[in-house]
């Protein structure tokens, strides 16, 4: 089961009910447009695209969630959130003084971006603000699983979309890493940032139900045809 909406989700959260999300897990734009210098240009080769999307321009203020977020929550439930460095302390200083726990969890991809001239680290790693109270969901079998650190590449093709294409696709096999360990099957998972679905298509893959936002009607398009064509 799964429901979309085509909104603004600091409206639709609105409506949303209290106590009815098992699991939010969310990848918000990091408004790391400011920090860009451009596309990456390279001797006798075609440049590096380093394009930054025109919505990661639109400011995402934490406090301005942590209100809902905590509200359509279940007292079981847990928040994953997708976030870059320079926006790390705004969560925090919103989230971690209304949960039990503010945890990080590193996501290395194994592909990153190349950097040619050598001149700084790769951003090889994304990071993630985990968030829960007492007596929430966690189902760790092993203690290699409870690592706060994951690998795997960037999203490819087939599974990337070509049209449209969506510059921050998170990868299926992350994401499904993150909804076994803190939901459990039947479970109301919810993207209020959800791009073109990779966190519906988690959802329905484990057998969790999944409630989905997107502001941008081509993404949204996406994500509904790409949810539709595989589960009815
Ligand atoms: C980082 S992307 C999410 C990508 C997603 N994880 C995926 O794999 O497709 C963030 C998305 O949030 C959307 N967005 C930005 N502001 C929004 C808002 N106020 N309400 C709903 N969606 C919004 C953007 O259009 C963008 O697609």
């Amino acid at each position: 089961m799964f429901k979309l909406i085509n909104d603004d989700c600091f409206n639709l959260m609105k409506t949303i009910p209290d106590n009815c999300i098992d699991l939010i897990l969310t990848d918000p734009p990091y408004n790391i447009a400011q920090y860009s210098t451009g596309n990456i240009f390279l001797p006798k080769r075609k440049p590096i695209n380093n394009d930054i999307a025109n919505w990661d321009k639109n400011s995402i203020n934490p406090h301005n969630l942590v209100y809902d977020f905590k509200r359509i929550l279940k007292p079981t439930g847990n928040i994953f959130i997708f976030t870059g460095y320079n926006k790390l302390g705004q969560w925090h200083e919103a989230f971690d003084k209304e949960f039990d726990t503010f945890q990080i969890f590193i996501w290395h991809k194994t592909n990153p971006p190349p950097k040619i001239y050598k001149n700084g680290f790769l951003n090889s790693c994304e990071l993630i603000v985990c968030l829960w109270n007492k007596g929430h969901t966690w189902n760790f079998s092993t203690q290699k699983e409870m690592h706060n650190f994951f690998e795997c590449p960037i999203c490819s093709y087939p599974e990337r979309l070509k049209s449209p294409y969506h510059p921050t696709q998170k990868p299926i096999k992350l994401l499904k890493h993150l909804i076994s360990i803190a939901s459990n099957p039947k479970d109301l998972i919810f993207d209020p940032f959800m791009g073109v679905g990779s966190t519906g298509i988690a959802s329905l893959e484990l057998n969790r139900r999944f409630a989905g936002c997107e502001i941008n009607k081509t993404y949204f398009k996406a994500c509904f045809d790409r949810l539709n064509s595989v589960y009815h």
